[in-house]
């Protein structure tokens, strides 16, 4: 199916000043799930262009602080958030954390990442489960007992195992689809909600 970059969540997210259509997705998930409150410290991994952050900026309010992480430049400015243009898999996060004064430990973990999508769906699925990998491996030195984690993941022979492994690490694992994602997606988040590490 082709693309269309002028479908209705795209218009609704133009209209209403949000840098992406995605906010929509995590506008689902905090909707059903209740992972965002004021004050929490955030950590948003594939941050670019910036509407996730700016959903979350909101809904944590000005005592709350993001930390957002992409390999692109954020360009939108937000008074309770700090973008960094680096590869998370090539850094050390808890360096980051200090060096731009944030507590050492989050409240909540959120990863949109995605690679640049091939001609190959398999090949698209691994790259996603190795940042999906990455971004549990993230959560796990950064989140608070009791934290949430929501984890973009192409469905694909390795999305379940994800799925099950987040089982060890979270009191409650969900998976979910937002119906704003695109038809042609084969795109889905996990939600872990109480981390027990
Ligand atoms: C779907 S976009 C995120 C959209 C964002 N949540 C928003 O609402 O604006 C996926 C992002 O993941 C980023 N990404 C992919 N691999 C990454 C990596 N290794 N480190 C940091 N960011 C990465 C891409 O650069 C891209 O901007």
């Amino acid at each position: 199916m082709a693309y269309k970059p002028n479908d209705f969540y795209a218009r609704k997210a133009k209209s209403e000043n949000f840098a992406a259509r995605s906010v929509y997705k995590l506008e689902e998930i905090d909707k059903k799930y209740r992972i965002f409150k004021k004050g929490q410290q955030i950590l948003d991994l594939g941050a670019a262009p910036g509407s996730w952050s700016q959903y979350a900026s909101t809904a944590i309010g000005e005592s709350g602080k993001i930390l957002g992480i992409d390999l692109k430049p954020v360009a939108i400015k937000l008074s309770n958030a700090v973008f960094i243009t680096s590869n998370i898999q090539e850094f050390d996060i808890q360096l980051l954390v200090t060096a731009h004064g944030f507590k050492e430990k989050f409240d909540v973990v959120i990863s949109d990442m995605a690679p640049s999508t091939s001609s190959n769906r398999f090949t698209d699925q691994a790259r996603s489960y190795d940042l999906s990998i990455t971004a549990l491996q993230t959560a796990i030195r950064v989140l608070k007992t009791g934290g949430s984690f929501i984890c973009k993941i192409f469905d694909g022979p390795d999305a379940k195992s994800f799925g099950d492994e987040l089982k060890t690490y979270f009191k409650l694992v969900h998976s979910f689809k937002p119906k704003s994602t695109r038809k042609s997606s084969k795109e889905f988040f996990f939600i872990g909600l109480g981390s027990c590490f």
